[in-house]
C-alpha cells in the first residue's frame, strides 16, 4: 500500500471561480453600459449580488471557511449499510473527495470515481489521481472520464454506489429520474446505493413520494428518503433550492 504523503490534497471547490468570474465581469461591463442606457444598472446590480453571493458560497465550502463540502459528503455515507466488500462506483467524483473517503472508510474495497470533466469546475483526473495518492489510497482507487448517462460499465459490475450532488448538473438528460435508474443498472441486485442531489426541487425530480415509488417499481428491493436539506450546519443563505436548500439522500439495496 502507498504511504501518505506530507503534501496536502486539493478538493477543490463546488463554486469554481468561473463563475465569480463571469459575474463579475458582467457587473463592471452593465455598469459600464448603464451610462449609455440607465436600465442596464439593474443588470449590473443582479450581476454584482450574485457573484457576491457565490464568494460568500465558495468560503463557506472551502476548508479555510466553513469547510462545508466534506460534511455534506458524510451525510451521504451516514448510515450507508455496505460491509464495503468489493468494488465501488462514485459517480460524478469530481475532485475525487467521496471516492477517496470511501477506500478510507472501507480498507478492503476498490473503489472507481467516475467524472465527465467539463469546464465549468476545475477538477480533472489528474487532481483526483493526484488526491488519492497523497491520501495513501492510490492502489485501490482509479478513476475514469465516463458521463453519468451512460456509464461506460455492464450491468451489475458494482457491489456499491453513491453520487453526491451530481444527477441536477447532467445536461444531455432532462428526466433526471433516468440517471438514478442509470446508476442503479450498474449495481449488482442486492448491492448498496446511496445518492445525494437536489431531491426535493420539484422542478427538477418531481414528488418525493412518486420518485420513490419510480425507483421501487424498478424492482429496487428497498429504498429510503432522507430530508438532509435541514441539517443544523448548513447557513440560512445557502438554503435556496439550488444550492443546498432541496438536498436530501435516496439509499437502500438494490
Ligand atoms: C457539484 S460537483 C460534485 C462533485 C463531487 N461529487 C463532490 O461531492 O465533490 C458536480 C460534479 O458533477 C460532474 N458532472 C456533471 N455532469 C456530468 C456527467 N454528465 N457525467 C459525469 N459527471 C458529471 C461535474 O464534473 C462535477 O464534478
Amino acid at each position: 500500500m502507498s504511504q501518505p504523503s506530507a503534501m496536502k490534497p486539493d478538493y477543490r471547490n463546488w463554486v469554481s471561480p468561473r463563475l465569480l468570474y463571469v459575474a463579475g465581469a458582467g457587473s463592471v461591463v452593465f455598469a459600464g453600459l448603464s451610462f449609455l442606457v440607465p436600465w442596464f444598472a439593474i443588470l449590473a446590480v443582479i450581476c454584482g449580488a450574485s457573484c457576491a453571493y457565490f464568494a460568500y458560497a465558495r468560503y463557506q465550502f472551502s476548508s479555510r471557511g466553513g469547510d462545508l463540502q466534506p460534511k455534506v459528503q458524510a451525510l451521504l455515507l451516514d448510515g450507508f449499510e455496505w460491509d464495503g466488500e468489493g468494488k465501488a462506483i462514485d459517480i460524478g467524483c469530481g475532485s475525487g473527495a467521496l471516492s477517496i473517503t470511501m477506500a478510507i472508510k472501507y480498507p478492503d474495497a476498490q473503489v472507481t470515481g467516475v467524472d465527465f470533466w467539463g469546464g465549468s469546475w476545475e477538477y480533472s483526473k489528474d487532481v483526483c489521481d493526484c488526491n488519492a495518492e497523497i491520501e495513501g489510497v492510490g492502489d485501490r482507487v482509479a478513476f475514469q472520464q465516463g458521463t453519468a448517462s451512460s456509464l461506460p460499465f455492464d450491468d451489475g459490475s458494482f457491489d456499491a454506489a453513491v453520487s453526491n450532488l451530481t444527477f441536477h448538473e447532467v445536461r444531455d438528460v432532462k428526466d433526471k429520474r433516468l440517471l438514478i435508474k442509470e446508476a442503479l443498472r450498474v449495481v449488482k441486485k442486492g448491492g448498496a446505493f446511496a445518492f445525494q442531489d437536489l431531491f426535493l426541487w420539484k422542478q427538477v425530480y418531481g414528488d418525493v413520494d412518486d420518485l420513490l415509488a419510480a425507483i421501487r417499481s424498478w424492482g429496487v428491493e428497498r429504498v429510503e428518503f432522507i430530508d438532509t436539506s435541514s441539517s443544523p450546519f448548513i447557513p440560512r443563505a445557502l438554503k435556496l433550492p439550488f444550492m443546498l436548500g432541496t438536498i436530501g439522500v435516496l439509499r437502500g439495496t438494490k
